[in-house]
């Protein structure tokens, strides 16, 4: 597996930073998932202006255009010996010169961030697996209010993520205040009465690149949907739960907190989205 890190392209295994590198000493960067099919990066545009978003808000520096990213993701892929990747991001506030302090909070001066990206392989589920869709459980949603930032400080997100491994399940969802935020690692769609629902974009959450696509087949293909906030009695209420994200793309919820959500199997309408995904990856592979 090749990586790139700050200007050099070389083995995974040979990538080393300095343990002062803020990302590792205090979590101090952001990061983007950039799914790649046959070799071809997913919405890469987006992608790349989420993760100028993020930049913004943590006041780091780009230190790329956008021309110069595309190029180094289009090498990074090329180099892989696998067509379908996961291709992680990610940009720190770098390593701390010698002769500044090594451990302070506040922003080093003068220092260039540090780059690295990587791909794996890309595993999506299989139609096996959508067929018969996944449990989740819900729980506060007690992390900061600035999950509008895609941070590497992940640590809320990876706790509250263990509490549905500890039940065997594959998401926990969120709600904060008795309204539905997102997962942990994934946003959340509800149906009612055929009609999509999601929660609105705002500080309490990410706004996924699957999302908006969802959002944009929905509105190409005349499915009845509303972008608002959702309660916690309408979650519970749901015909249909979905999970969505650049590694799950549209995954059905069968069962909540282990209640059965609708019908408790995958309903008609994830499996509609599921094909529109589908065939719409299939359409920008092929541009
Ligand atoms: N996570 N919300 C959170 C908290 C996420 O971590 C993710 C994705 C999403 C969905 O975003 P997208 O559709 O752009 O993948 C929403 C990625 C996959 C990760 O951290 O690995």
């Amino acid at each position: 597996m090749s990586a790139y890190l700050n200007g050099e392209f070389l083995p995974l295994a040979e990538a080393r930073i300095s343990v002062l590198d803020r990302g590792f000493v205090f979590g101090d960067g952001v990061y983007e998932l950039v799914p790649v099919y046959s070799k071809k990066p997913f919405r890469l545009d987006e992608h790349l202006r989420r993760l100028q978003g993020s930049l913004d808000n943590i006041r780091l520096a780009n230190p790329h255009g956008v021309a110069e990213w595309r190029e180094l993701i289009l090498r990074l892929i090329d180099l892989q010996d696998f067509a379908d990747q996961s291709l992680y991001i990610q940009v720190t506030r770098g390593t701390p010169d010698e002769g500044q302090s090594p451990r302070d909070h506040a922003f080093p001066k003068g220092v260039p961030p540090t780059v690295f990206m990587f791909a794996q392989p890309l595993v999506t589920a299989t139609p096996e697996q959508k067929a018969v869709g996944v449990c989740a459980v819900t729980a506060a949603d007690n992390r900061w209010l600035r999950c509008n930032i895609k941070a590497i400080s992940l640590l809320a997100n990876i706790l509250l993520r263990q509490q549905a491994v500890d039940a065997d399940c594959a998401e926990t969802v969120m709600l904060r205040d008795g309204f539905l935020t997102e997962g942990a690692a994934s946003n959340i769609f509800v149906v009612k009465d055929g009609v999509l629902m999601a929660p609105p974009p705002s500080n309490l959450m990410l706004t996924g690149i699957t999302y908006d696509v969802v959002l944009e087949l929905a509105s190409a293909h005349g499915i009845p949907h509303e972008v608002r906030v959702i309660s916690e009695a309408e979650l519970r209420a749901a015909d249909e739960l979905w999970m969505t994200s650049s590694t799950k793309e549209v995954m059905a919820i069968v069962k909540l907190d282990a209640a059965p959500v609708g019908a408790g199997v995958p309903g008609p309408l994830a499996q509609r989205m599921d094909g529109l995904y589908q065939a719409f990856k299939q359409q920008v592979m092929r541009t």
